[in-house]
């Protein structure tokens, strides 16, 4: 058996809203729902193929679709797994404009993580709907969720304000740019301001002793720099074959994000394995493409910790075989300004009093257990 998969599971690509900046076009967010039949033959495979399995209910909006639905796909899991195994999880990644007591409850009993599309203050930027008032009504208890703030080229220079808001909340919050895909092509940052705006907002979070939760994805960069075996962010980890997105149709795809259809990777329907998937014409072209990137990136300082970037990502800059767009420049630049505040740290061991306690917590584990030196 293969060690993990991450299968994201798009149940509807309708939403019950229209962000401007959205990678899957409004034509494309129709209300088709997918066959639980679907849902069950690759919860079947992954559970013969690999050890865990971590399900993404992603859309579209999934929360579109009851909770009697997602009772059902508790049910299939339990099927699959087992009952109370700890071979799968889940998370739910929605708008959060649906969400409310009852659903929240029903989560926290069978563990399922809230992830919200939410950017605090500035959330009309880019979104038409209210979610501040309905997260309002859901009790302390209930209030326990994830946030991601998709940054546009209109809060590049607002992310310390929209970390901070968040900060307040005791949210974790991860921030991530608009990308040119689909609606988004008019909403992407300046890639300075988004850099700088990067950095602000991580000097803020570094120092401030008050803070209660990790700021992604920069934590991730801290700890793959320490070497802790700790998974990446998705973009700088070898991701190809190790996800696999359903779409409503039962179409396949190796990631969540609007991916071209010369990647797809056939349909749930006319495969036997998961593996049958990664052997698909669709697999072929996204992997030969991201190893031709990957050689042109062999040369990079950073690329052990890089991997190359995310190949969707390099689709809509500059073309999968090419490095040096966006993305890659963004990353380069604030993981440069991460590394040079961790490295003084270690080389200087500063009264560490005077960081969070997340950046505190990495570097004495590493200056006690100093088991590998990345640099
Ligand atoms: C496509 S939505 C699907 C799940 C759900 N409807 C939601 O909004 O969370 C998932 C995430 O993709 C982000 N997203 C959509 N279009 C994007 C784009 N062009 N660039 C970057 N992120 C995008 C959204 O902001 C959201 O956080
Ligand atoms: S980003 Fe999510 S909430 Fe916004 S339109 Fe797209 S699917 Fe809907
Ligand atoms: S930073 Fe750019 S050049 Fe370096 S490994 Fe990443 S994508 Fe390649």
């Amino acid at each position: 058996m293969k060690p993990h998969i991450t299968v994201v599971i798009k149940p509807t690509l309708f939403c019950n809203t229209d962000c401007k900046h959205c990678y899957h076009i409004p034509e494309e967010r129709k209300d088709l729902r997918i066959d639980l039949s679907k849902i069950e033959k690759i919860m079947k495979m992954a559970s013969e193929e690999y050890q865990t399995a971590w399900f993404i209910w992603h859309g579209g909006e999934p929360m579109t679709l009851p909770m009697s639905f997602y009772k059902d796909v508790i049910a299939l899991e339990e099927k699959c797994f087992g009952k109370d195994s700890f071979r799968y999880g889940n998370t739910i990644n929605t708008n959060g404009t649906l969400l409310n007591k009852r659903f929240m409850a029903y989560c926290r009993e069978k563990k399922i993580n809230i992830g919200i599309s939410y950017e605090g203050p500035y959330n009309n930027v880019l979104r038409e709907c209210d979610v501040e008032k309905t997260l309002n009504t859901l009790s302390a208890k209930d209030n326990k969720y994830a946030v991601s703030a998709t940054i546009s080229k209109d809060t590049a220079s607002k992310q310390k304000e929209i970390y901070e808001f968040f900060r307040d909340k005791a949210t974790s919050v991860s921030l991530s740019p608009v990308i040119p895909a689909g609606c988004g092509r008019c909403y992407v940052p300046d890639n300075d301001e988004f850099i700088k705006g990067s950095i602000e907002a991580f000097d803020s979070w570094l120092k401030d002793k008050t803070v209660r939760v990790p700021l992604m994805p920069f934590y991730l960069y801290i700890m793959n720099y320490l070497g802790e075996p700790v998974p990446s962010d998705c973009a700088h980890t070898s991701c190809l074959t190790k996800w696999i997105c359903m779409y409503p149709d039962g179409s396949l795809y190796p990631c969540a994000k609007a991916c071209p259809k010369e990647f797809c990777m056939g349909n749930i329907d006319s495969i036997s394995s998961i593996a049958d998937a990664f052997q698909s014409d669709g697999f072929r072209n996204i992997l030969l493409g991201s190893v031709k990137r990957r050689e042109k990136c062999a040369s990079c300082d950073i690329f052990k910790f890089c991997n190359g970037g995310c190949s969707v990502d390099a689709c809509y800059e500059r073309g999968l075989e090419e490095n040096g767009g966006d993305s890659c420049r963004a990353y380069k630049e604030i993981f440069a300004h991460v590394v040079s505040e961790i490295q003084f740290i270690l080389d200087n061991k500063p009264d560490m009093d005077e960081y969070n306690a997340f950046v505190k917590e990495a570097i004495v584990n590493k200056l006690v257990n100093p088991k590998t030196v990345s640099q």
